[in-house]
């Protein structure tokens, strides 16, 4: 299966690691469509794109926002989804009013996203999720993030189930330096960076492209489904 023609969804793809992948996706000849709620930076990434690829308005917590966009957008061979509002917060502290947490931001927007466009994905096509590290190794405050991790992973192994012919599978990466830490402090950053890169058995943080190189490989064999592939550098032991 190559990409070529190929209409592929990047929601969450103005930044990180769903641009990455829509740039790999757009050399290998797919027409791309990128997704997000920032209309200034969709135009952005799409500036650094070929004439072939388009942005459209998406706000995943919204149901409302997820039907204009499949109803702008004629038909998907493959969907890939990085954007994950939401926080989290130490369990007694964390706020109790849903919409604010990650459960909703991170597996209900999944959710709504694959329900509402299912009819517009391609039996022969994928759609790939996102989760992370903190799905098997969780920390203090993780709580919220740890319980959506493991919704999203049970939710595509089911969906391949329920959805067959049509492909899911989950990507769970490892500490990707994709400016998703850009929030911090630089020499905090740096910090965290350095002691992380320690517990990394290759000695780097991952890349953007690291993780495009596996959505891409996921979207173009179509015998990968119901997979949780992990990309991260391999972790050391403590
Ligand atoms: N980077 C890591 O180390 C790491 C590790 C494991 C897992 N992950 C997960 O991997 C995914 C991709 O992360 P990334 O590193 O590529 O970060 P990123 O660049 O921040 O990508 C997320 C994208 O989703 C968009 N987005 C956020 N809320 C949205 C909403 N309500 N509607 C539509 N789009 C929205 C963001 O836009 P705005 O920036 O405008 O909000 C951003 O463009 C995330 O789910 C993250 O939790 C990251």
């Amino acid at each position: 299966m190559n990409l070529e023609n190929k209409n592929i969804l990047i929601i969450g793809g103005g930044t990180g690691m769903g641009f990455a992948t829509a740039k790999l996706a757009e050399s290998l000849g797919a027409k791309v469509f990128i997704a997000g709620h920032n209309n200034e930076k969709n135009a952005k990434a799409i500036s650094k794109l070929s004439s072939n690829a388009e942005s459209r308005y998406v706000d995943v917590v919204n149901s409302e926002s997820i039907s204009e966009l499949f109803g702008s957008i004629p038909s998907v061979d493959h969907l890939f989804i990085t954007a994950a509002p939401g926080g989290t917060g130490d369990f007694r502290n964390a706020p109790l009013e849903i919409k604010e947490t990650y459960i909703f931001g991170k597996f209900w927007s999944l959710y709504m996203i694959t329900k509402i466009g299912i009819e517009k994905i391609s039996k022969d096509g994928s759609v790939t999720f996102i989760t992370g590290g903190f799905a098997t190794k969780p920390t203090k405050g993780t709580v919220l993030v740890t319980a959506a991790f493991h919704a999203v992973e049970g939710f595509a192994k089911a969906l391949t189930v329920e959805l067959a012919p049509i492909r899911f599978n989950v990507i769970r990466p490892g500490f990707i330096d994709s400016g998703f830490w850009d929030f911090m402090e630089e020499s905090d950053r740096k910090e965290l960076f350095d002691k992380t890169k320690k517990t990394i058995a290759v000695g780097r943080l991952g890349e953007s492209e690291d993780i495009a190189q596996t959505a891409v490989s996921i979207m173009m064999n179509s015998f990968m489904n119901g997979q949780i592939i992990e990309v991260n550098g391999g972790i050391l032991p403590e």
